[in-house]
């Protein structure tokens, strides 16, 4: 997969993709990241990216040139139609649902705005998407490109050393994940619950859905809407 990234600030950029995971996912060829000074695209001498407000008032916008003319040739790197990203406030809410639809792209490009915002054109004739990471405004748009790149690489075939991991936790298996605890058994007077420490697998198995559910079910009931829970599970998570 390709994931470029169109910012004003690339080097936001270098510590996140890489570090760690993202950059194992690149150095192995899972994926490749590209970021791109959206500001090389502009076509005045002063390599202005913003401008006033038709109409007038506060703020600046950015001007649909460069935007137009960066997406454009970053999407001929790739022989797939890219998913166009703007990462933006107003945008459809961020989730899991939507990481796992853009893992299945070949190429997104994630477009990052500041100021105002974007002129208007950008929305109406270049983006496939608007995303927001959350309801709350932030300076621009460079920390949820960085969410979106995590969350989908992470989801890429072969990236997580154990497969498995991707596809038991949270929200994939539509619960929270249940605790998890490493040695020693008692610390501090702090122990394990027996069941995990029986090495009998079906009850682990068991207690593991049954605290998951238990979880979800105390922080976010909204996860559970339309899911109808057994006469045993209801007595779990009432205990
Ligand atoms: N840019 C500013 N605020 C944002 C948000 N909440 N999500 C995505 N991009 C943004």
């Amino acid at each position: 997969m390709r994931i470029d990234v169109l910012s004003l600030f690339p080097e936001m950029f270098s510590g996140v993709f890489g570090s760690s995971i993202l950059k194992h996912a690149s150095e192995s060829g899972h994926v490749a990241f590209h970021v791109t000074d959206f500001r090389e695209y502009t076509d005045n001498k002063h390599k202005k990216v913003d401008d006033y407000p038709y109409g007038g008032g506060a703020g600046m916008v950015l001007k649909a040139q460069p935007i137009f003319d960066a997406v454009e040739a970053l999407s001929k790197k790739s022989n797939q139609q890219p998913r166009i990203v703007m990462l933006c406030p107003q945008g459809e809410r961020y989730n899991q649902k939507k990481a796992e639809e853009f893992a299945k792209e070949k190429h997104i490009i994630l477009l990052c705005g500041h100021y105002e915002g974007y002129d208007e054109r950008v929305r109406q004739f270049l983006v496939t998407d608007e995303v927001s990471i959350g309801d709350y405004v932030l300076t621009g748009g460079e920390l949820g490109a960085m969410v979106i790149a995590d969350s989908v690489t992470r989801l890429l075939p072969g990236v997580l050393g154990n497969d498995e991991s991707a596809v038991t936790d949270s929200y994939s298996t539509g619960l929270l994940e249940h605790p998890h605890y490493t040695r020693p058994a008692d610390f501090r007077g702090m122990v394990v619950p027996d069941t995990l420490l029986s090495g009998h697998h079906a009850n682990i198995e068991e207690w593991r859905h049954f605290e998951s559910l238990k979880r979800t079910w105390e922080r976010r009931p909204d996860l559970l809407e339309g899911r109808t829970l057994t006469a045993k599970e209801k007595q779990w998570i009432e205990s």
